[in-house]
């Protein structure tokens, strides 16, 4: 069997690794290919670095662009892949732009899909990652679902059952075979952070980052508090924020830094107090963690984080979001884990593509 892996984005390079790794050691045949929808140093090298991922086999050079020019170059790039390499599957992950690209120029070539966690609905269709990820169910023939939530949503969709596998969460099998490591960063040192003394904010998504009254209102009252605050700044934001000159004004106890690597990011994040964040991944890492979460959505498609006050949603209000800090637990609080959130995950997918052949026949 020949697979084709695609990826192009930060949060797709984690999903990645373990999947990549077990198809090796079963001497599978595979082909990666990085669309370069992140092509920063930092948000993209660094990932391999840090994850020990191979050179991809073929790289796009896409880069940046509206979301039909990114989507449409990735496309017509894609589908020269799969003439030239005639995989017998195309395997995506998550839902970004080029998750997208990479099932619908697949499936048109009647190769098969397979998307590695399916079935997150955050039900906002106003999100571009909502409209990637129902597309790329409905045209995937193999369905990896995270969690028991994520399989409901494709059975209520209307998605065959015998298509859907339960197998886990993938970033959480790369975040337990990477966690001894991250304790070999400096990053702390580097910034004087003492551990457990401070926050760390992530924000880019687009429906925060185009309202910048959204984005003045998380920084007041970050602006206000006692503890440090570290900001790796997605470049999206970081452009905003300097047009509309407000880095200068945030307070002292606020750190702007550079998008970090995997190791360091882990590093920041296992050590910190708690952790505000617009990202889906970070949610579920700060629950394995045990790191309270703050989340600057109105909604989330990972709701298995919101149990047991793990994960509080709080949009960009920030009367909300002063209130979800004041309520953050005094003591380290040690959360129940979801089931089959371990790291087993990839050896799952790969057994169900060996052993589910007939249902990759289109
Ligand atoms: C993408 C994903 C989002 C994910 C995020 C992680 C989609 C629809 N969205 O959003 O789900 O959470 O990645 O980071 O696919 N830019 C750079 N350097 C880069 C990449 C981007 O400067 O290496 C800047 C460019 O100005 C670009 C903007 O960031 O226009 C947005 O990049 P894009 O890839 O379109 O989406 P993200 O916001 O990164």
């Amino acid at each position: 069997m020949k697979i084709l892996s695609i990826v192009g984005a930060r949060p797709n390079f984690m999903k990645i690794k373990p999947i990549y790794d077990e198809f090796k050691s079963r001497n599978i045949e595979q082909i990666l290919v990085h669309t370069g929808q992140h092509y920063d140093e930092n948000m993209s090298r660094v990932f391999f670095e840090d994850l020990e991922l191979p050179k991809p086999d073929v790289f796009l050079g896409i880069g940046s662009g509206t979301h039909g020019v990114q989507t449409g170059a990735m496309m017509s790039k894609i589908e020269e892949v799969l003439s030239r390499e005639k995989p017998d599957l195309t395997l995506v992950v998550g839902d970004v732009n080029s998750t997208l690209a990479g099932a619908i120029s697949s499936i048109k070539m009647q190769v098969p899909v397979a998307h590695v966690e399916s079935g997150y609905r955050s039900f906002d269709m106003r999100m571009p990652e909502e409209i990637n990820r129902i597309l790329v169910d409905r045209i995937s023939q193999l369905l990896f679902a995270p969690t028991e939530d994520a399989v409901k949503n494709l059975i209520s969709e209307g998605i065959e059952k015998k298509r859907i596998f339960f197998v886990g969460n993938i970033m959480v099998e790369t975040l337990i075979s990477h966690l001894e490591k991250s304790k070999k960063s400096k990053i702390l040192d580097n910034l004087s952070l003492e551990k457990e003394n401070y926050g760390i904010l992530t924000i880019h998504r687009a429906e925060n980052t185009s309202d910048t009254n959204k984005l003045i209102e998380i920084f007041k009252v970050l602006n206000n508090l006692d503890n440090k605050i570290i900001v790796p700044l997605h470049p999206r934001t970081r452009k905003v924020l300097s047009d509309i000159g407000y880095l200068e004004k945030l307070g002292n106890n606020i750190k702007i830094i550079e998008p970090q690597g995997y190791l360091d990011f882990l590093a920041l994040m296992s050590n910190s107090k708690f952790v505000l964040t617009d990202s889906g991944g970070i949610q579920e890492e700060a629950l394995m963690l045990d790191i309270p979460c703050i989340t600057l959505r109105e909604n989330t498609e990972r709701i298995v984080t919101l149990k047991n006050g793990a994960n509080i949603l709080v949009g960009t209000d920030g009367i909300k979001l002063t209130k979800a800090i004041e309520s953050l637990p005094k003591i380290k609080i040690k959360y129940p884990k979801p089931p089959l959130w371990d790291d087993k995950v990839s050896k799952r997918i790969a057994d169900i593509i060996m052993e589910q052949k007939e249902l990759l026949v289109l």
